[in-house]
């Protein structure tokens, strides 16, 4: 249980769901330090106490990944924390609500790209430059959806943010992979967690929702956040060290690309 001894890592959206279960598994790890970045406080501190006793030195920071300034100053005020760069930044923030596209409205497309998409360009920007001047390499895993890779109705800007971070994530892929910094994306599909339950509990009839959406996943079940954490713990492990610029789905099968 030491795949990730000594690392320093930045975990958005820590707080909840598949955030929370990524934290406590990089904590197993043997994580040096770890920041969760998340705009519930409350929350990530909740995960921090899960954590409970380890070596793992666990920072707290409020943070809104889509307002950069508030990013850089939280970065910034983590590496003297931590006493050195990150060498690991997952961007697992995400957020939905469901509505037809014709029916939502330009300033929910505005908080759908402000969280979905923005958040992760200002982490990367704030977090890659750090890691170039460090030289010690280092990994970004981003997070899409398989609504990303498939379309989802009733999900349509999500679906299109979710999109732009796998095609930013190959660019910032073939950037960066002289300084031997490896980005790439896990695309979970439908995972019990409360961000899926707030689509859910959105529709007309949620136990239909349900029942339709495990009829299309070949494993027939939802998935559990840590079956999701396992493949960033394994992207950021040296397990991955030859892995550059891929997109995983952890869908029980929904979405299988050769
Ligand atoms: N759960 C699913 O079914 C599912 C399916 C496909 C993709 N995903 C993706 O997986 C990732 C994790 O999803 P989850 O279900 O665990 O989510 P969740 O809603 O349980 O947790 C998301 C966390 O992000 C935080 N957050 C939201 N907006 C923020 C912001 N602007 N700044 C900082 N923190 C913010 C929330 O406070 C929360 O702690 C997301 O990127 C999501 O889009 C989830």
């Amino acid at each position: 249980m030491d795949k990730l001894s000594g690392k320093v890592a930045i975990v958005t959206g820590g707080a909840s769901g598949i955030g929370r279960e990524i934290c406590r598994q990089f904590a197993a790890e043997g994580c040096a330090a770890l920041a969760i970045f998340d705009v519930n406080e409350a929350g990530a501190r909740e995960t921090v106490a899960l954590i409970g006793d380890t070596a793992t030195k666990c920072f707290v920071h409020k943070v809104d990944v889509g307002d950069l300034a508030n990013v850089d100053a939280a970065v910034k005020q983590f590496v003297s924390e931590a006493g050195n760069s990150p060498d690991i930044l997952v961007n697992n923030v995400g957020w939905d609500l469901p509505f037809l596209f014709i029916e939502s409205q330009p300033d929910f497309w505005d908080k759908l790209i402000h969280v979905n998409y923005k958040g992760t360009l200002n982490t990367c920007w704030t977090v890659l430059k750090l890691m170039v001047q460090a030289g010690r390499g280092g990994r970004v895993i981003n997070f899409a959806s398989d609504a990303g890779r498939l379309g989802a109705g009733h999900e349509a800007v999500y679906s299109g943010c979710k999109a732009a971070v796998i095609g930013f994530t190959k660019a910032i892929a073939r950037e960066h992979s002289k300084h031997n910094i490896l980005c790439n994306v896990v695309s979970p599909g439908a995972t019990r967690t409360a961000g899926y339950d707030n689509v859910k509990y959105k529709r007309d009839d949620p136990d239909k929702f349900e029942e339709k959406n495990v009829r299309q996943i070949p494993l027939r079940r939802i998935g559990e956040p840590g079956e999701v954490a396992h493949m960033v713990t394994f992207f950021a492990s040296d397990d991955a060290s030859y892995i550059q610029g891929q997109t995983i789905s952890v869908s029980g099968g929904v979405t299988m690309l050769g």
